[in-house]
C-alpha cells in the first residue's frame, strides 16, 4: 500500500503532467495563430501596396525595378554585406585627428586637379568629427518625423523662419514632429569670433542645433551626411521617418504626412526628386562638375536631389553602415545614391518634390501661385521673406478649387 505522502506525490505528478500537456497544446495553438495572422497580414500588405502602386505616378512604375532592369549592374554589385557590428551608444569621436593623406599628393593626376578637389582628396579619409553641440535627447520619445535641415552658421534668419513655418516642432494627429539643424564649424576666424557665440545662444534658446567640428564647405556636405547618419543610428532608434533638406526650401508637412500615410507599407522608403541616369558634369565652370579622376562612369546611380527628400529610419541606419564601405564622394546627394545602389534600393520619384528648380520659365505665374505650393511637398528655392509670404498665403483660405486645373497648366509648361 502506498502511504499517504506517496499518494499525494502521485496526484501532484499527474496534475503536473496534465498541466504540461495543456500548456504544450496552448503554445502550439498560439504559434499556429501567429503564423496564420502574419501570413494573412502579408497578403494584405502586398495587395494594399499594389493599390498604392497603381495610384502613384506612372514615373514610379517605370522605374520601380531599376536595379532588376539593369542586370549588368546587378551582376556587378555584390550582395549586400552582412553587418555584425554594434553601433556605439554615444558619440564616440572625441578628437580631431585628421592629417593630410600624403600618399595622394604625389600622384600625377593629383597635380592637374583644381585646389578644391585637391583639398577634398587630401582629407577624404577623415570621416567622423567631434561634436561641438549635441542633442542626444532629441529622439528620446517616439518621433514620427524628424526634420533635419542643412544650414551654415551665418544663416540665422533662415533657421528662424523655418522654426516659425514648416519646421515647427508639434504633434499632428498624435504624430510627433521634431526639428534639427545640421552644421559644421566656421571656415574663417572672423566668423568664428562673431557668429559662434550667437549660434550657441540660439541653441540655448531652441535646443535644435547639431554642430560638428569640420569646416562647413561645399565639398564637406558629404561629411554632414555621414556624420548625421551615424548620429541618427546612435540616438534615433525611435524615429519612423526623416525629412532631410536645405534651409532655403518651401515644405508642406501636411502633404508629407499624407504621403507617408499612403506609403506606410512601403519597405525601404526613399522618396524625392529623383534623377535616374544623370550624367556627370564635366564643364569646369559648373559648381557641380566632377573630374574623371573622381568619377569615370557615364551615369550616376539614381539619386534624389539633396534639397529635400524622405527616408524611413531603418533605411537610414542601413545607409550609415553602407556609407562606411564606400569612399566619400564630394557631392552629398550623389553619394547617398551610391549607398542606395549598394543596398539595391531604388529611390521613388515623386512629382511633389521640386528640388531642381520649379519651372524653366522663371516668369511663369505658377512660380508664385499659392495653390501650386499647397499641392507640393518641397519646392526649391525660397529665401526667408518669400518663404514667410508664401506660407501666409498658403495658409489663408485659398479656395484652391482650381488645383487640378493648375496642375493641368503645369503639365503644359516644361518642367
Ligand atoms: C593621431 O593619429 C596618429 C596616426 O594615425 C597617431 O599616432 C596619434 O596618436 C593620434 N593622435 C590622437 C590625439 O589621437
Ligand atoms: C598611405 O599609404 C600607406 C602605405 O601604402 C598606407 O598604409 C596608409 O594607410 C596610407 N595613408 C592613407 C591616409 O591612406
Ligand atoms: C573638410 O573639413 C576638414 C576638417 O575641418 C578639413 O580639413 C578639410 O579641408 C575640409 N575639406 C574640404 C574639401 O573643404
Ligand atoms: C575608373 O575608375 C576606377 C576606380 O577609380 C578604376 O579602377 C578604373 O580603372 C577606371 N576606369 C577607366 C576606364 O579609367
Amino acid at each position: 500500500m502506498p502511504n499517504k505522502l506517496e499518494f499525494l506525490n502521485f496526484v501532484n505528478m499527474a496534475t503536473f503532467r496534465y498541466r504540461w500537456r495543456a500548456f504544450k497544446a496552448i503554445v502550439l495553438m498560439l504559434l499556429v495563430t501567429v503564423l496564420m495572422v502574419s501570413v494573412f497580414q502579408r497578403g494584405l500588405v502586398s495587395s494594399r501596396g499594389d493599390i498604392q502602386f497603381e495610384r502613384d505616378s506612372r514615373m514610379q512604375k517605370e522605374v520601380i525595378n531599376y536595379w532588376k532592369e539593369n542586370q549588368d549592374k546587378l551582376a556587378e554589385t555584390k550582395e549586400e554585406p552582412v553587418y555584425e557590428r554594434d553601433i556605439a551608444r554615444t558619440w564616440d569621436i572625441t578628437s580631431t585627428n585628421c592629417s593630410t593623406n600624403t600618399n595622394i599628393s604625389t600622384t600625377e593626376s593629383f597635380n592637374t586637379l583644381e585646389q578644391s578637389f585637391q583639398q577634398f582628396l587630401l582629407y577624404r579619409h577623415c570621416r567622423y568629427f567631434p561634436m561641438i553641440m549635441n542633442h542626444p535627447e532629441k529622439c528620446s520619445e517616439d518621433v514620427h518625423l524628424l526634420i533635419a535641415v542643412k544650414s551654415i552658421i551665418t544663416q540665422h534668419d533662415r533657421r528662424d523662419v523655418i522654426r516659425k513655418t514648416w519646421g515647427k516642432e508639434q504633434v499632428i494627429g498624435g504624430k510627433k514632429i521634431k526639428l534639427l539643424f545640421l552644421l559644421g564649424s566656421s571656415t574663417n576666424e572672423a566668423e568664428k569670433a562673431n557668429h559662434q557665440k550667437l549660434l550657441e545662444y540660439e541653441d540655448y534658446i531652441y535646443g535644435d542645433i547639431l554642430q560638428w567640428d569640420f569646416m562647413d564647405t561645399f565639398f564637406n556636405l558629404t561629411l554632414k551626411e555621414t556624420n548625421f547618419l551615424k548620429w541618427f543610428s546612435i540616438y534615433c532608434g525611435n524615429v519612423r521617418y526623416i525629412f532631410k533638406g536645405d534651409d532655403d526650401v518651401f515644405v508642406s508637412v501636411t502633404n508629407i504626412l499624407e504621403y507617408l500615410e499612403s506609403s506606410k507599407n512601403t519597405k525601404d522608403l526613399f522618396a524625392g526628386d529623383v534623377l535616374f541616369k544623370a550624367i556627370p558634369i564635366r564643364n569646369k565652370e559648373n559648381k557641380y562638375h566632377i573630374p574623371l579622376v573622381l568619377y569615370n562612369k557615364t551615369n550616376y546611380p539614381p539619386y534624389a536631389g539633396g534639397g529635400g527628400f524622405l527616408m524611413d529610419g531603418p533605411l537610414a541606419q542601413r545607409l550609415y553602415l553602407t556609407s562606411e564601405t564606400l569612399e566619400l564622394f564630394p557631392i552629398d546627394d550623389v553619394f547617398l545614391g551610391m549607398c542606395l545602389e549598394v543596398l539595391q534600393v531604388t529611390p521613388i520619384k515623386h512629382n511633389a518634390f521640386k528640388t531642381f528648380g520649379l519651372l524653366k520659365d522663371k516668369k511663369s505665374k505658377l512660380n508664385k501661385e499659392p495653390c501650386f505650393y499647397k499641392s507640393m511637398i518641397v519646392v526649391h528655392k525660397l529665401l526667408p521673406p518669400e518663404l514667410l509670404e508664401m506660407w501666409r498665403l498658403v495658409h489663408t483660405d485659398l479656395g484652391c478649387a482650381l488645383k487640378s486645373g493648375l496642375l493641368g497648366d503645369l503639365k503644359n509648361e516644361k518642367l
